[in-house]
C-alpha cells in the first residue's frame, strides 16, 4: 500500500532503557531526580513528529537496581508533558493486576481532557515483576497467571463502559435561571458487578475527546493475542527477528480479522534499542563501550568450547575475528548459550555462524574481543529487544526491511541512556526515513487515534 506509514514512539525512563548504559561517563541520570530529563524526552519525540512517547508501569520497589524500577508516576509527568507539546501521543502502562479500573478511567478521561484526545492505554499484568509489585499491596487478592487475564478483560471492560457509556455528548445544559446543570437523563449508571470488579458509576469526569481511546498489548501467550484482537488497537510486541517476526505478524493481524475487525486499523509495534552516529564505525564502538559495562566474570569452558577457544592459549582481550574460525563451528554452536529465548542476537538466525557474522558486523563490530562477545551473549539472554546499531542509513534500513516485510507496522524506540541516543535518532534516522516516505513530515491528525489510524474496537 503506497500510503503505509510508519508509526514511532519512544520510551521514556529517568535513566534509558540499557540496564548497564547509565555508567557511561556522558550518560545523564538526573532523569532520577529531575523529571527535566524524560520531559526532554517527550519534546524530542515531538520535534521528531514521532506518533507517541511510552510509559511502562513499575509497581515494584527494588532499591538496589533503581534504573528499571524508580520511575514517576506516569500520568503526572503524561499530564506535565501534554501541556508542553501539541501532537505527542501518550501511551500510558496500567497495571489490571493491582490498579482499579474506576480510577484509571478517572485518570485517562482527564488525561485524554488536558492533552485534547492523545492518549491511550497499554494494560500490563506484571504479577512477578522486578520488585515483587505484589509486596506493595499487601492485603489485596492478587491474580494468578491463570486469572490475570480473566481480570485483565474485565478491568477493560468497566474502564471502557466507564468511559463511554457514563454521560451522553450533550450532557451539559447550563440552564442558570432554571437551576439546571446537568440535562436530566444525560447520565447513566453502568451498574457493572463482575468476578473482580463491581462499579456503579457513572464516571464523574466527562467522556474522553476521542471516539476511543486506543488500548494496547503486550505478552507472548495465547490469552494475550486473544486479548489483543478482542479488545486492542495496538500490539506492542516482542522482536522475533524476520522469518518468525512475518508468521507471528500475520498471525495476530488475522486474529483481528476475525474477530470482524479492519486487521490495517491494528498495529504492531516492537521494541528496539537503537544505537545510531554520524558512521557505523562510531554507533558499533559505542554499542560496545555499553556491552563491556555488563558484569562477567571468568568467561564459562561451556562458552569458550562452543566457540572452538581454549582459553588457557588465548586472551579474551583478543579479537574475536582473530581467534574464532567461524566457518569451522557447528550450525548450532551455540544453542546452550542462548536458554531458548526468543531472539537470539542479531535476529532470529538460525545457523550459528552467520548469527556471529551478523553480530560481529552489524552489531558489535570487527573490533569486538571475545570477552565482548561473551558479554553480549550473557546480556542477549537477558533482554527483550534487539539493539539496531549503525548509521542513520543502517538503521533505516533495518527498519525499512521490517516494514516491508511485514514484521511490524512501526517501532518503539528506548534510548539505551540519556541525553543523546533520543535526540541522534530523532536527527540522523527520522530525516532519513522521511527521505525515503515512509514517515510523515507534518502531524495529519490532532488525536492519537488519528495519528495510528486506529478503529473504535
Ligand atoms: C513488550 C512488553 C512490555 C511490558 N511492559 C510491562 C510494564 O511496563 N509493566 C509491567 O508490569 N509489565 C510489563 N510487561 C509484562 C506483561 O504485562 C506480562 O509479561 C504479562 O504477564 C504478559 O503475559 P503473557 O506473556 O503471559 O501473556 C511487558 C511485557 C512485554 C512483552
Amino acid at each position: 500500500m503506497a500510503d503505509r506509514k510508519l508509526r514511532i514512539g519512544l520510551a521514556a525512563y529517568g535513566t534509558g532503557w540499557d540496564l548497564n548504559g547509565w555508567r557511561l561517563p556522558e550518560a545523564d541520570n538526573r532523569g532520577l531526580v529531575d523529571p527535566s530529563v524524560i520531559v526532554d524526552v517527550a519534546r524530542t519525540a515531538e520535534r521528531g513528529k514521532l506518533d507517541y512517547v511510552f510509559s511502562g508501569s513499575a509497581l515494584g520497589s527494588e532499591p538496589d537496581r533503581l534504573n528499571r524500577i524508580y520511575r514517576w508516576d506516569n500520568f503526572v509527568y503524561a499530564g506535565y508533558a501534554a501541556a508542553v507539546t501539541q501532537h505527542l501521543g501518550f501511551l500510558m502502562s496500567v497495571n489490571s493486576s493491582f490498579e482499579h479500573p474506576y480510577a484509571t478511567a478517572r485518570q485517562l478521561a482527564t488525561l485524554d481532557h488536558f492533552s485534547r484526545g492523545r492518549t491511550a492505554l497499554n494494560v500490563v499484568f506484571g504479577i512477578d515483576r522486578e520488585g515483587d509489585p505484589a509486596r506493595n499491596f499487601g492485603r489485596n487478592p492478587v491474580p494468578t497467571e491463570g486469572t490475570k487475564y480473566a481480570r485483565a478483560r474485565e478491568f477493560t471492560e468497566v474502564v471502557n463502559r466507564l468511559l463511554y457509556e457514563s454521560w451522553d455528548e450533550d450532557f451539559l445544559l447550563d440552564d442558570k435561571a432554571d437551576d439546571t446543570l446537568v440535562r436530566p437523563g444525560s447520565w447513566h449508571r453502568i451498574e457493572h458487578s463482575g468476578e473482580f470488579f463491581e462499579v456503579r458509576g457513572p464516571l464523574n469526569v466527562p467522556r474522553p475527546v476521542q471516539q476511543r481511546i486506543p488500548n494496547v498489548h503486550v505478552g507472548l501467550s495465547e490469552e494475550s493475542l486473544a486479548y489483543g484482537a478482542d479488545l486492542a488497537q495496538i500490539r506492542f510486541s516482542p522482536y522475533f527477528g524476520l522469518d518468525r517476526g512475518r508468521a507471528e505478524y500475520a498471525a495476530q493481524k488475522a486474529r483481528v480479522a476475525s474477530a470482524g475487525r479492519d486487521p490495517e486499523k491494528f498495529k504492531i509495534v516492537p521494541g528496539v534499542t537503537v544505537y545510531v552516529a554520524g558512521t557505523g564505525r562510531e554507533a558499533r564502538a559505542k554499542f560496545r563501550e555499553v556491552v563491556a559495562l555488563q558484569a562477567a566474570e571468568e568467561i564459562p569452558e561451556v562458552f569458550s568450547k562452543a566457540l572452538g577457544v581454549d582459553l588457557s592459549r588465548v586472551r579474551d582481550s583478543e579479537r574475536v575475528l582473530d581467534v574464532v574460525d567461524i566457518d569451522a563451528l557447528e550450525p548450532d554452536a551455540l544453542e546452550g548459550l542462548y536458554r531458548g529465548r526468543v531472539q537470539r542476537g542479531a535476529g532470529d538466525v538460525r545457523d550459528d555462524r552467520l548469527l556471529l557474522r551478523q553480530i560481529v558486523a552489524t552489531q558489535l563490530g570487527e573490533e569486538a574481543t571475545f570477552r565482548e562477545l561473551y558479554q553480549y551473549v550473557l546480556r542477549s539472554c537477558e533482554d527483550q529487544q534487539p539493539a539496531v546499531v549503525g548509521d542513520a542509513r543502517d538503521v533505516a534500513d533495518w527498519i525499512e526491511e521490517n516494514f516491508a516485510e511485514r514484521v511490524l507496522d512501526g517501532v518503539q524506540v528506548f534510548p539505551p541512556y540519556h541525553r543523546g541516543p533520543a535526540d541522534a535518532f530523532v536527527d540522523l534516522v527520522v530525516p532519513e526515513l522521511q527521505r525515503r516516505g515512509l514517515f510523515r513530515t507534518e502531524y495529519e491528525a490532532s488525536t492519537f487515534q488519528g495519528l495510528l489510524d486506529t478503529d473504535n474496537g
